[in-house]
């Protein structure tokens, strides 16, 4: 990301961690800028960012193997202060001529830290003694010269360690996660003590560089955007419009397989109060009609994407004809999208490494590549939490700033078998009292997702004198950082009774409720 003027930053070399990300969102909780860069970065390349701090990233590798991943050698020759983490201090060491070798067992878990030399600027205003958390298996046994020991744990010896003169520091343990309770802080005496930057990087800070930069990138030219109602199409709306006004045209997309109000929330916020242009599309009955009939959830998913991109290019070419959104050229020459960092953060393909495993497998709702317009990325460099910030300084309700995850598919992956109208229905009313039951307790915006599943099986109930044979409802309700593993939610008894009760009583159709508890692995979160 270049920004119209250059800020402070720190540049974070990637060996492979799956901790490397949380390294650079711990910067920036200290409102320091920081990047993710591959390990084999040139140095030169570098120094033309004039980054304040490297920090290297822990890693799976040992770095005496064969394949280890390397720095170019000349990044500790920049002048620039260095902090490496866990691989990161082993790298440093072994470049600057220590010795890393196998430990005799594997440091894993919690540990404890003493701090030897207080006046460490790494350690500033910490206790002596602290908990770390700690995940290698290779062990630093002879130092680099000019470096000496400052803090110790009960394995290792070498712990934390300073050039203080050359402003180059190795910990062992990992500060990021929250196993170590004031890592926090000593990342920020890294970066504001060590590294000397400020505080600038703030969302506040951030709209007003963004709002010039999208202004130059698209001068008078219109932009187009597929507006779904989460988070990421919202603030990216929202900014967009903040930036260029009527040059945005959004288009709402109703597939006919949302959550209740969904359609009439987005054209109330985005129409009414912010004034957005807004295309409202509602194709829900070609949408259903192409579902008639199918069952199985990856043709569903493939034919909800492909009837989205169907829908999303005719909305342009009628926008474009009417002329009535586009202005001076009634041309659209951008499209606009809510892509965010971790979806363009380059992971690095090291064995061992989870992150490089993960890749997204869910594009449906995406438009194709090859679609002729140049893109608008205003949140590319942000972090989900950076986005919620931003929507919330932008003005966005807390309702969709806070919003659960919901997929591109949408109930049609929430109904097993056939979706058809009236089974939407049914699951849409039923969501809508999980919905409201959560918030009414407090626990919609404290967790992953909850919401509502249709099982079109029928079983046998009585509802008065009268015998039933309905459908059944299950409820979902799961705890997840980043959705690739979950574990459900131990929701209160009252609640859950709570919820049957008014599911079975209010929901025509469904006279069963169950509670799901299978966590992911081995589960997933949807059911399709
Ligand atoms: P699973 O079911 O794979 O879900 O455990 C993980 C996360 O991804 C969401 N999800 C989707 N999102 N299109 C999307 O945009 C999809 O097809 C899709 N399927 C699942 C799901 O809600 C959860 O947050």
């Amino acid at each position: 990301m270049t920004f119209s003027r250059m800020l402070e930053q720190i540049i974070i070399l990637d060996f492979g961690s799956q901790y490397t990300q949380v390294i650079a969102r711990r910067v920036r909780e200290g409102n320091v800028y920081s990047q993710i860069l591959r390990y084999d970065v040139l140095a030169e390349e570098i120094a033309k960012l004039k980054p304040k701090g490297i920090i290297l990233s822990g890693g799976p590798s040992s770095v005496y193997a064969k394949d280890a991943p390397l720095p170019d050698k000349g990044i500790f020759s920049l002048g620039i202060p260095v902090l490496g983490i866990c691989y990161g201090l082993q790298l440093l060491a072994q470049f600057l001529g220590g010795k890393v070798e196998k430990g005799l067992r594997r440091e894993y878990g919690k540990g404890s830290l003493r701090i030897k030399d207080g006046s460490c600027p790494l350690f500033a205003n910490l206790p002596e003694t602290m908990q770390v958390w700690n995940s290698h298996g290779d062990k630093l046994t002879k130092m680099p010269r000019d470096f000496k020991s400052v803090a110790v744990t009960e394995n290792s010896e070498y712990a934390g360690i300073e050039n203080r003169q050359r402003k180059v520091f190795g910990i062992q343990f990992h500060p990021e996660v929250a196993h170590t309770p004031l890592g926090k802080e000593i990342i920020s005496n890294f970066v504001h003590g060590i590294c000397g930057c400020g505080k600038n990087w703030t969302m506040r800070n951030y709209i007003e560089m963004a709002v010039g930069d999208i202004q130059t990138q698209v001068g008078n030219e219109n932009v187009i955007l597929g507006l779904s109602g989460g988070v990421d199409s919202s603030v990216a709306a929202a900014l967009i419009h903040k930036a260029i006004g009527d040059q945005l045209t959004c288009i709402f997309v109703n597939n006919g397989l949302l959550r209740a109000r969904e359609a009439e929330t987005v054209q109330n916020v985005f129409g009414k109060h912010f004034r957005i242009k807004l295309k409202y599309a509602d194709a829900s009955k070609q949408f259903l009609s192409k579902l008639r009939g199918v069952t199985d959830p990856e043709r569903k998913r493939k034919i909800i994407g492909k009837e989205f991109i169907s829908v999303f290019s005719d909305s342009v070419v009628q926008l474009k004809k009417s002329r009535e959104h586009a202005k001076g050229s009634g041309q659209f020459k951008f499209l606009a999208q809510g892509t965010l960092y971790p979806d363009v953060i380059e992971s690095v393909p090291i064995a061992g490494n989870p992150a490089a495993l993960i890749k997204s497998h869910h594009n449906v709702g995406g438009l194709p590549k090859n679609l002729k317009f140049k893109l608008v990325e205003p949140l590319k460099c942000l972090f989900k939490d950076e986005v919620r910030q931003l929507g919330l300084e932008l003005g966005l309700p807390k309702e969709i700033v806070f919003r659960q995850p919901f997929p591109g598919p949408g109930l049609a992956v929430r109904i097993l078998g056939e979706v058809t109208q009236s089974r939407c229905e049914i699951l849409r009313n039923a969501d809508a009292i999980v919905v409201e039951e959560m918030k009414a307790n407090g626990l919609y915006y404290k967790i992953w997702q909850s919401f509502a599943v249709l099982l079109p099986v029928r079983s046998v109930g009585v509802m008065g004198d009268e015998r039933t044979y309905d459908f059944t409802i299950a409820i979902r309700a799961v705890e997840s950082q980043d959705g690739m593993t979950a574990d459900w939610v131990k929701l209160p008894y009252e609640l859950l009774e709570k919820l049957a009760s008014r599911i079975i009583n209010e929901v025509k159709g469904v006279n069963r409720c169950v509670f799901d508890i299978t966590s992911k692995p081995p589960g997933t979160i949807e059911w399709e």
